[in-house]
Parts: C-alpha cells; sequence; structure tokens
C-alpha cells in the first residue's frame, strides 16, 4: 500500500516509444493537442487507473505536461481512505480557485472523493468541471468527448457498471514493471472502510484479455507484472477458461520474457493454499506476499467485519510458512479501532512477535462517512491513537531488524529500479520485496544484478555487486 500524492511523469521517451509502436506516433507529438496533468493519490490501484486515463487522454490528442501550471486540463485522482487524504484534495482544488486563470483550465477530480463528495465538490470548487468515480471510468471517453463539446460540468458516478476499465492506450510510467487490473471493486464489507462504496460491486478481467496483455507486454519489454485487486485473490474468471486465481498466476509467470510476477492485496478470507503451491513450483512468482490482518483481537476483527478470526488468519500464515521458499510476508494494521481496548491492541503487538512481518503498513483508524463504523463512537482518542502507533511502529521496526539482519552476506537478484546520482548507488529490489542499495551506474537501470549484502537497517539492506553474476547459486 502506499501514500501520498504520486505524479503522472510527463511523456517520457519510453512512453513516446510505446505510443509509437501502438500507431499513435501523431497523437503525441510534442505540438499535438491541449496539454494535461495529472496528480494521483493514494494506492497502488489509483496509480495505474491514472496512468490508463493518461492513455485514454493521448489516444484523443492530449500532451502529458510536467506541471499543473503548464496545463490546460488538470485531474486530481484522489483517495478517501482516511480523513487526511480527502482534505488534501480540496486544499488542492482550493489552490487554483485562487489561481489566476482557473477560469480557462479545465480542472476534473476522478477516484474515490470524487465518487463520495460528487455534489460537495461542485459546491465548494465551482471551478471543477468534471466529477468521475472509478466504476464509471470506462465512460470517461465519453464523458470528455461532452466536455469537449461545451457542456460545463459532467459526473460520472454510476456504480452499476459491470465493466472493467480496459484501455489498449495505457500510458506506463514505469519502464520494467507493467500493472494490470485483473479485479475492480471490493464486495467485502468491511465496516470502516469506503471500497466498496467508491470503486463498486467485484468485476473481475477475462483471463485470456489478462494473458494476451501480459504476452504484448512482455514483448515490449516489461520484465516485471503486478496483478492488482483491492481483493486480488477473489478472482472469478468470467473467460470459458475459468482459471482460478493460483492457475492464472501460474499461466501469467509461464508468459516468455517475464522475469517477475507480484500480486496485490490479498484478502485473508479468500487466501488458499494453491496460491502457495504455485509460488513453489514458479520462480518468476515473487516470494511476497501482502496479507493485511488489521488487528489482532478477535473482537475487533469481528467488529471489523474481517471474516476471519485471528487463529485462522495465523493458520493461512502458517500455510504460508511451510513452503519451500521462504516467502516474505508484509500487512496492513489500523490501531484505534471504534472499542479498541488496551488489551486489544496488545493482542495486535502479540501478532507482531507471533508473525515476524517483513513490512507492516499501519494506521490511525480515521472515520468515514457513509461507512457502518461511521455510525460507531471513534472511542479512543486521537492522542492514544498516536501513542499506539508509535508503539507498533517501534516494534515493528526491531522485529524488520533483526529479519534484514539474516539477508547480511547473502547473495540476492536484484532488479535495478532506480539511481541516486548524489551517491552513486544503484537501488535494486529483491523479489522478496527488500530495496538494496548498492554502488552503480544509471545505465544499469532495468537490469537483473547480483548483489552481496554487506549491511542491514530496518527499511532496506546495503550491498555491492557479487563478483559472480550467474544465477543459480543466488537467493531469490
Ligand atoms: N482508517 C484507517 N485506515 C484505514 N484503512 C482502510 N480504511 C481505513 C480507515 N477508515 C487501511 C487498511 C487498509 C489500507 C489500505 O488502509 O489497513 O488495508
Ligand atoms: Fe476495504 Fe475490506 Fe474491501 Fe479491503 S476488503 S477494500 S479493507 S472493504
Amino acid at each position: 500500500m502506499t501514500s501520498g500524492p504520486f505524479q503522472i511523469l510527463p511523456g517520457s521517451p519510453q512512453l513516446f516509444e510505446s505510443a509509437k509502436a501502438q500507431g499513435d506516433f501523431a497523437r503525441v507529438c510534442e505540438s499535438a493537442g491541449k496539454p494535461f496533468y495529472i496528480e494521483t493519490f493514494g494506492c497502488q490501484m489509483n496509480v495505474h487507473d491514472s496512468e490508463k486515463v493518461a492513455g485514454v487522454l493521448m489516444a484523443r490528442g492530449y500532451r502529458p505536461v510536467s506541471s499543473p501550471e503548464e496545463a490546460e486540463v488538470i485531474f486530481y485522482n484522489t483517495c478517501s481512505i482516511r480523513e487526511k487524504a480527502a482534505q488534501k484534495v480540496f486544499s488542492r482544488l482550493g489552490t487554483y480557485r485562487k489561481g489566476r486563470d482557473s477560469d480557462r483550465k479545465i480542472i476534473g477530480v476522478l477516484g474515490c472523493v470524487a465518487q463520495q463528495e460528487a455534489d460537495r465538490i461542485f459546491e465548494r470548487a465551482p471551478h471543477v468541471s468534471l466529477v468521475c468515480g472509478s466504476a464509471s471510468y470506462p465512460k470517461l471517453p465519453d464523458l470528455l468527448d461532452q466536455l469537449e463539446s461545451g457542456h460545463r460540468r459532467i459526473t460520472g458516478l454510476s456504480l452499476d457498471t459491470d465493466e472493467c476499465f480496459e484501455t489498449e492506450m495505457t500510458r506506463r510510467d514505469n519502464r520494467f514493471r507493467a500493472y494490470i487490473t485483473i479485479i475492480e471493486g471490493c464486495d467485502k464489507a468491511c465496516t470502516y472502510c469506503v471500497v466498496p462504496m467508491t470503486r463498486g460491486p467485484e468485476r473481475s478481467r477475462p483471463s485470456n484479455t489478462i494473458l494476451s496483455e501480459c504476452r504484448r507486454l512482455a514483448e515490449e519489454g516489461f520484465t516485471e507484472i503486478q496483478l492488482l485487486g483491492q481483493t486480488v485473490n477473489s478472482y472469478r474468471d468470467p473467460a470459458p477458461a475459468r482459471l482460478s486465481f493460483a492457475e492464472l498466476l501460474a499461466r501469467v509467470a509461464e508468459v516468455p520474457g517475464v522475469r517477475r510476477v507480484r500480486f496485490t492485496t490479498s484478502h485473508p478470507h479468500d487466501f488458499s493454499a494453491d496460491i502457495v503451491e504455485a509460488i513453489d513450483r514458479h520462480p518468476a512468482l515473487c516470494d511476497q506476499i501482502h496479507l493485511p490482518v488489521q488487528s489482532g483481537s478477535n473482537a475487533v476483527l469481528q467488529r471489523m467485519r474481517r471474516t476471519y478470526t485471528r487463529e485462522e488468519y495465523l493458520e493461512k500464515i502458517h500455510c504460508i510458512r511451510s513452503a519451500k521458499r521462504a516467502i516474505s510476508i508484509s500487512t496492513d494494521m489500523i490501531v484505534g479501532f471504534c472499542g479498541e481496548t488496551i488489551e486489544d491492541f496488545e493482542e495486535t503487538l502479540s501478532l507482531l512477535d507471533e508473525v515476524g512481518y517483513d513490512q507492516v503498513f499501519s494506521f490511525k483508524y480515521s472515520p468515514r462517512p457513509k461507512t457502518v463504523a461511521g455510525h460507531l463512537e471513534d472511542s479512543v482518542p486521537e492522542e492514544e491513537k498516536g501513542r499506539r502507533l508509535s508503539v507498533l511502529q517501534a516494534k515493528q521496526r526491531e522485529i524488520q531488524n533483526q529479519r534484514n539482519q539474516t539477508c547480511v552476506e547473502q547473495t540476492y537478484e536484484v532488479l535495478v529500479e532506480g539511481f541516486q546520482p548524489r551517491l552513486g548507488q544503484a537501488v535494486g529490489r529483491t523479489t522478496s520485496n527488500r530495496i538494496v542499495n548498492f554502488p552503480g551506474e544509471p545505465s544499469w537501470l532495468g537490469r537483473y544484478m547480483n548483489v552481496r549484502v554487506t549491511a542491514s537497517g530496518p527499511n532496506s539492506l546495503v550491498g555491492e555487486l557479487a563478483t559472480e553474476q550467474t544465477a543459480g547459486q543466488v537467493k531469490r
């Protein structure tokens, strides 16, 4: 899970190349079309939705630019999972209210805040002309047509779509890793969560279209595929092949050219042993599982309607731990949920010890409008939520420190994803999702290299290029 704003980068050379390859060369010429800018908040699904929206815009001749000042069309792809994220959007919209030339710009609000707060957006920011939730993105091209033909205000808020937002023109911002949404929406009913309301009911994409997209991406040079869904492992194939999620994983892993496959986010209720068996059988499936637990207390889990108990969750963990490969496990946790006692919180802390997570994304509970828990008493004071969060994070830091220490002296294959020019350091990622910094060159971006780990910290590793660059003896 990611947070904070992500900026969709302007037309990068690889994007230009990929648009050219897709026969849309003329449409992305520098001189063409209105300049647009998208700012993205929230999760990986939003980041990928923005890539698709950018693709649709470019297919219509709009061209991406790197700042809102240069743009004539500005889209905010928003997140409302916690209150702070939702507030950020209104403060961004405020900056344009004051802007001298806001009248001439088309401003659109997409994503979860758009879906939840449509009318309030037009009231608070009258200069907004398009409001569209993610379940209505399949209609986005039509909505854009209406704007272009002079409509002042357009909304796309229907949730009753059974389509997924598939587009050939996805504008991918990472040269090596491609995201593919395989399931949209969510049919779970966690009492704290806005997603079922903002993203609509679950809809899975047919496996044949997923696999043909994977093959095309591999041919274009993407080596890592990340399958996305709010509950990715609840995938139910509507195609005649009726592949299970584990079968789909195996088929993606077998696509020639695909070296790494990740998937996020899994729901514990639908997590089955065949996923672990697939990871054991297919080296291209990364040894990493994100399995949000939210709380270690059964009473809290029940109030959250997570549909599993601590014991059932631990059975899934046991299944992952009994794999032949060592699989790293990460989770999401919420502290200070309605009625969470000190004893409940201590059970969450003891779960950290019992599981030994490799990474934990932790949040203070934030009551959200129109959710079931939004009507319950938000009983834990803000200050106490903050205290619990710090205690949990300090404990997890210690656990991560210990777990990462076991990586020292080992050699891992990393995909080089970044370069820090000031430090002369390459930034790589292991299959288990650990970051490794090591002396390198900018030209190594996108390469797979073997790195020996020399030191570790709670959040990353330090290494050096292994003298032996042959795969085989390398831990994956
Ligand atoms: N308050 C705090 N955290 C939340 N999450 C979802 N809804 C809320 C909320 N109302 C967290 C959960 C989820 C992650 C994406 O965000 O941990 O797994
Ligand atoms: Fe929200 Fe629960 Fe669905 Fe995850 S499974 S998106 S937390 S309702």
